[in-house]
């Protein structure tokens, strides 16, 4: 089990008072706070290694190389990646995908098929909208039902010899609902297709194999599992990284650079222009090994406890319904109260210091599957307790009779 109590020591935030009110910070999903250990490291780079990557002979960039290199090979290690040279630095989840979109805008052709999913978020749609509008290929898609699960039939019956990609997110970032990944990609690529799965939802939960899983691209950030933001990677098999275009051309992507022609570094540096995001991706190395020292069985044991317990309760509230009842989902609850608007509920929420995320959480079609304007979200960490839980029961009666 978890020493909740001691590992709250770990996030300063956690002792802030919102509205005169203790903290409690229920939208994990969409930041994940940060504990001193990855402070820390970020503030130590900066205090005794500040110096860009791969460029001096000078002992400062030395050292900051070999701490940025270090990120990329535990990243490697904690994914079971066969290479870190697999692991390209992004500034994050989206940032990941858009490279795969635009090198596949040059790969594919009209009448290829793109698959994505009812339960994307909109950087999972735009992308490949934005790639269909450039290309002339279609998009095709795996439609939801009423739990908030995929309908793998639809998926088989738009599977063909023209779909090229398929894009689906590992988790929901609304619903929770884990996605059956293995299935997927097994038969997308009977079909030939190369899947792309975005793992933001995914990696702060459990911590997946990505070599067993065959995946072709993997895309997540740091942001999610207790590192900074604007840090993230895309994973990807070496035979397609080396294959894919560039996305940004720039300092440290290149091998010879002359008027008349420029040639590519290897992998990943073909993808890494730019000084990159040093001490976020220190930070991202602290994160990892702050998470794996907890130890990922005790997270997810102990998260199912929380998800468990906050669905019972939450029930238990006139009027409430819960929206995604799949049976494998993460710490993610999104509900709402009779008509009255989640934007609503969560200003009260707020103003007893719990802070929720309301709204459409970047997937519109979702939410007009269900016909509704959003949702209200809690979303849980490991960090949090059963009493917070209790608290937000409290809090969501209270905004009821207010609003009501
Ligand atoms: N995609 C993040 C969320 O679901 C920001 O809140």
């Amino acid at each position: 089990m978890l020493d909740v109590k001691r590992i709250r020591k770990d996030f300063p935030i956690l002792n802030r008072l919102v509205n005169g009110k203790k903290l409690i910070y229920f939208d994990n999903a969409a930041t994940s706070q940060t504990p001193k250990q990855v402070i820390d490291a970020i503030s130590q780079y900066y205090f005794n290694n500040n110096s860009n990557v791969h460029r001096g002979v000078h002992f400062l960039s030395e050292e900051a190389t070999s701490a940025f290199e270090l990120s990329r090979n535990k990243i490697q290690e904690h994914f079971k990646i066969s290479k870190s040279c697999q692991v390209i630095f992004t500034s994050g989840t989206t940032h990941s995908i858009n490279i795969v979109a635009s090198g596949y805008a040059q790969k594919l052709k009209k009448g290829d098929e793109i698959i994505v999913s009812e339960l994307e978020h909109h950087s999972n749609i735009v992308p490949w909208q934005m790639l269909c509008e450039r290309v002339g290929t279609k998009l095709r898609v795996i439609r939801m039902n009423s739990q908030g699960n995929l309908d793998i039939k639809s998926f088989e019956k738009i599977l063909s010899k023209k779909t090229k990609l398929v894009f689906v997110n590992h988790v929901s970032n609304s619903l929770g609902t884990i996605n059956p990944i293995e299935e997927i990609i097994f038969k997308a690529h009977k079909y030939g297709a190369k899947v792309i799965i975005d793992g933001a939802q995914a990696v702060p939960h459990f911590n997946p194999n990505l070599q067993k899983l065959d995946v072709d691209y993997y895309a997540f950030s740091a942001h999610k599992l207790c590192g900074p933001t604007g840090v993230g990677v895309l994973y990807g098999k070496e035979e397609l990284l080396k294959d894919l275009p560039p996305y940004h051309g720039g300092g440290e992507m290149i091998s010879n650079v002359t008027f008349e022609k420029t040639t590519y570094a290897e992998i990943p540096y073909k993808f890494e222009a730019g000084t990159p995001n040093i001490s976020g991706v220190i930070g991202f190395g602290a994160a990892l090994d702050y998470l794996n020292n907890i130890g990922f069985n005790n997270i997810i044991s102990y998260e199912e406890e929380l998800l468990k317990y906050a669905t019972e309760k939450l029930n238990l509230i006139n009027g409430l319904k819960i929206f995604g009842e799949s049976i494998n989902k993460t710490s993610v609850i999104s509900f709402n109260v009779d008509e009255i608007h989640p934007y609503d509920i969560g200003l009260i929420l707020d103003k007893m210091g719990i802070a929720v995320r309301t709204g459409k959480h970047c997937t519109q079609p979702i939410m007009d599957f269900y016909n509704i304007p959003g949702t209200v979200r809690a979303s849980f960490a490991f960090y949090n307790t059963f009493e917070e839980i209790d608290k937000l029961v409290f809090a969501i009666n209270k905004a009821i009779n207010i609003l009501k």
